[in-house]
């Protein structure tokens, strides 16, 4: 065993707590953060965040910061609730570890109707996974399989939105349509196409209205299908509310338009719900809000409030029935999913979010939100304001009249120079990202009220004005 890695071990065994140089070291020699720039933090150190509670975070240095991203999008009911880790321990106790491979168990069994429950019309089987994109990735290999069983083999091309995420593995980045996500890792797997999203802000001035811009959106999934043929196209994956690139929101025309389109050519249409879902938009389901029924949806993150590691893909049963004869078998699954532990938590989690009505605060307060963020207008910098329920993005432009946009350098000066840092030091943590156009990413607990969206409001609004300041 090697001595050199192990002083904060020796520490925590004596009970001894850890320092703030001990942890920043380790983090800079050790650690690898996710999706991040590291060298943003040479000759600092990366935020180490050591405690968290209700709608705030804790970093190193004791700053306190309003948690304005939910975690990731996830920790939807604020964050250190004892009933989740009492759940996890009793569920530990009980049994604490068995395979979703040739068993069942009674969290997971439980927790599977219980999600269906909730999911829109016709859905009936679940397959667990351990987060969103491993979900994306079953339903496409799913799918392809489906396909072969029931004699359409040559079904296997999917379509996805520009600019969206669907997660990091070789499939779940094929599905994704960020071009500078995955160019390191090309050739990834092939029969990806990508369809426009729908960014009503950019699309707005060669529209009469929105319904229109959705309508046209949809029939461009319809061309793919004939252009690529019908015969050959296996699913449509989309988030009903498209985080990256900010907040897209979509008429109601869009969704009965793809509806129609998939049933017509028998593409399935795959709901990507893994942030949108567990009220973020309003509702238990994007697909609720938005009246529409997937043939197949996939959840993660606020299933368990995002403290144990759970996904879920839910789907109509047709994709179940070849598999209950002979020898057939989707080859297929996770050590991890559907833990024991992970879906107590779920289960406890899903009572407290209906104990505490998280959706109905969320559809008390969402006009009340909204009216606060849109104040932010005004700013020169600030093309759009859009989203819905507690998630929204505020699209940063040079020159409003035009919506020109900022050159690559000043994004970098912008987001990574100044406007993440300097909402950090105001104690709010959110994220600006530039996957597509800049945006300031807002998604904070759904237990938030009018205090903290004018807390919000107030500190990008002095962020944004001095950002203007660099850049004009
Ligand atoms: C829409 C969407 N799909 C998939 C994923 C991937 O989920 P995970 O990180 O749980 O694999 C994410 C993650 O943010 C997401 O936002």
């Amino acid at each position: 065993m090697s001595e050199r890695l192990t002083p904060m071990t020796d520490a925590r065994k004596a009970g001894v707590p850890l320092t703030t140089e001990q942890l920043e070291h380790g983090a800079r020699e050790h650690l690898w953060p996710h999706f991040t720039r590291t060298s943003l933090y040479e000759g600092g150190s990366i935020p180490i965040i050591t405690k968290a509670e209700g709608k705030y975070i804790w970093d190193q240095h004791g700053n306190k910061l309003f948690d304005g991203l939910s975690g990731l999008f996830s920790v939807n009911a604020g964050h250190g609730h004892e009933r989740l880790a009492e759940a996890a321990k009793k569920q530990l106790m009980q049994m604490d570890f068995v395979p979703l491979w040739s068993f069942a168990h009674p969290p997971a069994i439980e927790l599977g109707e219980r999600l269906l429950s909730y999911a829109p019309n016709g859905l009936d089987r679940v397959f667990f996974t351990t987060g969103g994109g491993e979900a994306n990735e079953t339903a496409w290999k799913l799918a392809k399989q489906y396909f072969k069983m029931i004699g359409k083999p040559l079904k296997h091309k999917v379509l996805t939105r520009k600019t969206a995420y669907h997660g990091t593995s070789h499939g779940a980045l094929s599905l994704t349509g960020i071009a500078n996500m995955k160019k390191a890792f090309e050739p990834l797997v092939p029969s990806t196409f990508r369809v426009p999203n729908t960014n009503w802000y950019r699309a707005k001035d060669d529209f009469a209205t929105e319904e229109e811009f959705g309508l046209w959106a949809a029939n461009r999934v319809e061309e793919m299908i004939l252009m690529e043929d019908p015969d050959t196209v296996a699913a449509f994956f989309f988030e009903p509310v498209q985080n990256s690139g900010g907040a897209y929101t979509s008429h109601k025309s869009y969704f009965k338009r793809v509806r129609e389109i998939c049933d017509k050519y028998d593409v399935i249409l795959v709901a990507d719900e893994t942030i949108d879902g567990f009220g973020r938009t309003g509702t238990m389901f994007a697909s609720e809000k938005y009246d529409f029924e997937p043939d197949m949806l996939v959840c993660a993150k606020a299933i368990t409030n995002s403290v144990m590691p759970l996904g879920a893909l839910m789907m109509k049963e047709k994709f179940y029935e070849p598999f209950k004869k002979g020898m057939n078998i989707f080859p297929h699954g996770y050590t991890f999913a559907a833990s024991p532990a992970s879906c107590a938590v779920a289960l406890e989690n899903l009572d407290m979010y209906d104990e505490m009505d998280l959706i109905g605060h969320v559809q008390a307060n969402q006009d009340n939100f909204k009216k606060t963020l849109d104040k932010l207008s005004d700013l020169d910098i600030v093309g759009d304001v859009r989203g819905t329920g507690y998630f929204y993005a505020i699209e940063l432009v040079k020159v409003k009249e035009t919506k020109a946009r900022f050159d690559l350098e000043e994004i970098e000066k912008l987001l990574r120079g100044f406007i993440t840092k300097d909402l950090y030091s105001k104690g709010l943590y959110c994220r600006a990202d530039d996957r597509g156009d800049p945006v300031v990413q807002l998604a904070p607990p759904l237990t938030s009220d009018q205090a903290d969206f004018d807390m919000m409001e107030a500190k990008v609004r002095e962020t944004l004005t001095k950002a203007w300041d660099i850049v004009k």
